[in-house]
């Protein structure tokens, strides 16, 4: 199996695809009034800064989430009908002319459901708390200390009535997942998943809040199927892209700053050898579950597992083999992961 990826630097409000050009979205853009996206919104948020500059929080917060819209208009346009869209966002709090919260979860969910998508069941993704820098308030002192916001969501959406396949359609039957797999994934609340410290100026990581690997390839596996294409227009240092590797479905990942999506030639060298440890371990976890139970009563095809429920027999994982650059993006080549 090959599958292709492409990568443009450029904006997500002017995303250079046709229309119903992919199947799932997964990305996490920049949170309005988090200080460290005040230079993003500054460029494309027309009034953010001047906002900013005069305390008023409202109208900033108003203004850099009319700017998301513009891109969330064009994911509406380029997501086939029955589509996903998983958007990984949190919300802020801040004091300009003073302290509040600002719900930028809300206010997400609401500019989807104005593009007529249905909102579906979502995750809160519960990072761990970091530091005291994120202690907020007046220390010990009742009643003016806050809460920390220590959770991120996947606010989750579909774009219309839910997609249809032929019945037993291979791609999504092999594109399956562990029945104890389904039950940790399918959960509204991830705490087994490592966050990335938020801010510092260290590497490309940071400055880009990238989400950790697990957060894309579970959503990767949860919503779309072998021969999808996935979108992240929001694409930082190219986690989703690495996910879709991995996964074996193809993707597009657009990005503002150039210099990010340079970056990603060192990082794409990593995808031979993690997609042999995702997959090596999803199969040795599924082995170590399924020891010693006797309520797996089916035999996968393609392993010599057993597993609990009819629809988990024809699954196959692929690892990745091989990278090829190519114009504006990459291949990669996949084989069956060995039993
Ligand atoms: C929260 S980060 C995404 C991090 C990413 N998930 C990762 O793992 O690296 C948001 C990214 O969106 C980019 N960005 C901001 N405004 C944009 C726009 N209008 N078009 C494209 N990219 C934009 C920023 O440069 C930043 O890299």
């Amino acid at each position: 199996m090959e599958t292709r990826h492409a990568v443009v630097a450029g904006d997500a409000r002017r995303l250079p695809l046709p229309d119903d050009a992919v199947e799932l979205v997964v990305t996490s853009p920049p949170y309005p009034m988090v200080e460290m996206w005040d230079e993003a919104f500054g460029a494309t948020a027309s009034g953010a800064r001047a906002a900013l500059d005069d305390g008023d929080g409202e109208a900033a917060f108003a203004a850099m989430h009319d700017a998301l819209d513009e891109a969330w208009a064009e994911v509406a346009r380029v997501l086939v009908p029955g589509g996903v869209a998983c958007v990984v966002v949190g919300d802020a709090a801040r004091t300009l002319d003073r302290f509040r919260l600002y719900r930028n979860r809300d206010r997400v969910g609401a500019a989807f459901e104005a593009l007529g998508f249905d909102p579906l069941p979502d995750v809160v993704w519960r990072k761990p708390a970091n530091s005291a820098a994120t202690f907020m308030g007046s220390g010990m002192l009742p009643p003016n200390a806050y809460v920390t916001l220590e959770h991120e969501s996947v606010l989750v959406f579909r774009n219309g009535a839910r997609r249809s396949f032929d019945p037993g359609a291979e791609r999504r039957y092999e594109a399956a997942y562990f029945w104890e797999e389904r039950n940790r994934w399918f959960s509204d609340v991830w705490t087994d998943v490592r966050g990335v410290a938020q801010g510092g100026a260290a590497g490309p990581r940071e400055r880009t809040a990238a989400y950790p690997f697990a957060v894309p390839y579970r959503l990767v596996n949860m919503y779309s199927v072998y021969g999808d294409r996935v979108l992240d227009p929001f694409w930082g240092t190219g986690t989703t892209t690495l996910a879709a590797m991995t996964a074996a479905r193809d993707s597009v990942g657009v990005e503002r700053h150039p210099d990010l999506v340079a970056g990603f030639a060192g990082r794409v060298g990593e995808v031979t050898r993690l997609s042999r440890e995702v997959t090596a371990g999803r199969l040795a976890d599924h082995a170590e579950f399924v020891a010693g139970r006797d309520d797996h009563a089916y035999e996968m095809v393609n392993y010599d597992l057993p597993v609990r429920t009819k629809q988990e027999r024809r699954i196959q994982l692929y690892e990745a083999d091989s990278v090829q650059p190519v114009a504006g993006g990459y291949t990669v080549r996949h084989a069956p992961a060995a039993p």
